[in-house]
């Protein structure tokens, strides 16, 4: 007999996009009008008196022609608290952190972050967000230090403070003993440490990271969930955007699921695993008396439905963990050979198929 838990997919990997345009996003972000001002990064914070949330977004709307993209999005991320976006390519995740970080204007709807207004002419908000985009802002022949210096000093970081940052940046992405090297050696996983490095530099209080595994090897993609761990778990706030349920399971500490430019249902974990009914699937495969098996775990209090077939029961149970023994127990009792047991219990993307009544992953 097999007893096995539902294997999960591994993520599916796309192709890096091209580097075209690197530099460009984090210059229009983290710099672009803060460049101007020459902000000193290690000067204060700027927060609004008294504020509670890091980020607050209400009932934000972006159409681009006849799509809305954005269609009335609300939700609010607290200070040391990892907020994921989980969503299929198109779900208007990407529209919705730019609006947050004030890459592009809402047509509708406000955004505050540490207490201030945010938008594409707010230059003091900007201060308190480092955004790591999805496409890759590094230059392949300067070292890690070198893209770290660059970058520093187009935010008008110089000297000593800037030197003693890119320190401790390197060693948040756990790039320090390969400072000196030339990135256009470096893996996927380490680029994109390096550009979450890069979005860190200037200390924000609320980092949004675009889908930062998309694309990479599983060992790197392992690197870069670390680092956003340590982060997170340093009390950096976060905004994580994933179409990989396995990301926002591991990560988050409240996820929004959202598709269609809506946010379809927000909450912890298991929260939104509720939604679905919280109920497991455990299904018997075997020989022997199966219709008679069926009827003894009909009589089972953890049993809510047993459907039977030639070579197999499917039982809809609570809690199949603390269920499983008794079922097996009854069933092979009843005269059924079981030649496998096979527990499926809820996920997100349960979830996400009870919501929208489409694949996570098309
Ligand atoms: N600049 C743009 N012009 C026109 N349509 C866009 C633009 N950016 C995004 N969209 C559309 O808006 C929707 C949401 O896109 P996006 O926010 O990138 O989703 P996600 O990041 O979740 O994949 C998609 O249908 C996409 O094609
Ligand atoms: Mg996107």
């Amino acid at each position: 007999m097999r007893a096995r838990e539902r294997a999960r997919k591994p993520p599916r990997t796309r192709h890096d996009r091209c580097q075209t345009d690197r530099a460009q996003r984090h210059q229009s972000t983290t710099g672009g009008q803060a460049l101007s001002t020459q902000v000193a990064a290690e000067s204060a914070h700027p927060t609004g008196p008294g504020y509670e949330h890091v980020l607050v977004a209400r009932d934000l709307v972006r159409r681009y022609g006849d799509l809305t993209a954005v269609d009335g999005v609300s939700f609010h991320i607290d200070p040391g608290e990892t907020y994921g976006l989980l969503g299929p390519n198109g779900a208007g995740k990407t529209t919705t952190i730019s609006i947050v970080a004030g890459l592009i204007p809402a047509h509708a709807g406000t955004v505050t972050v540490a207490g201030r207004p945010m938008g594409p002419g707010e230059v003091v908000g900007k201060r308190s967000i480092g955004l790591v985009p999805q496409d890759l802002a590094i230059y392949p022949e300067l070292t890690a230090r070198e893209n770290l210096a660059f970058f520093g000093r187009l935010q008008g970081m110089r000297g000593k403070p800037l030197a003693r940052r890119i320190d401790e940046v390197l060693d948040l992405i756990a790039l320090s003993d390969r400072a000196k090297d030339a990135t256009k050696e470096f893996s996927g996983g380490m680029k994109r440490r390096l550009n979450i490095g890069i979005g860190l530099l200037h200390a924000p209080t609320l980092l949004i990271l675009d889908e930062p595994t998309v694309g990479v090897d599983p060992q790197s993609r392992n690197a870069i969930l670390e680092s956003v761990e340590a982060l997170s778990g340093g009390g950096m706030a976060v905004l994580y955007t994933t179409h990989y349920m396995e990301e926002a399971e591991r990560l988050c500490d409240r996820i929004a699921i959202i598709d269609s430019g809506r946010i379809q249902a927000e909450g912890t974990r298991s929260e939104l695993i509720t939604l679905t009914g919280g109920l497991d699937y455990i299904r018997l495969t075997g020989e022997g008396k199966i219709a008679d098996a069926a009827t003894a775990l009909r009589e089972l209090a953890s049993v809510v439905q047993v459907v039977a077939d030639r070579h197999a029961l499917t039982l809809t149970v609570r809690e199949a963990p603390t269920a499983v023994p008794g079922i097996v127990t009854t069933a092979t009792a009843t005269g059924m050979t079981l030649s496998e047991v096979e527990i499926v219990r809820p996920d997100l993307e349960s979830v996400f198929l009870h919501l929208t009544g489409k694949a996570l992953r098309d």
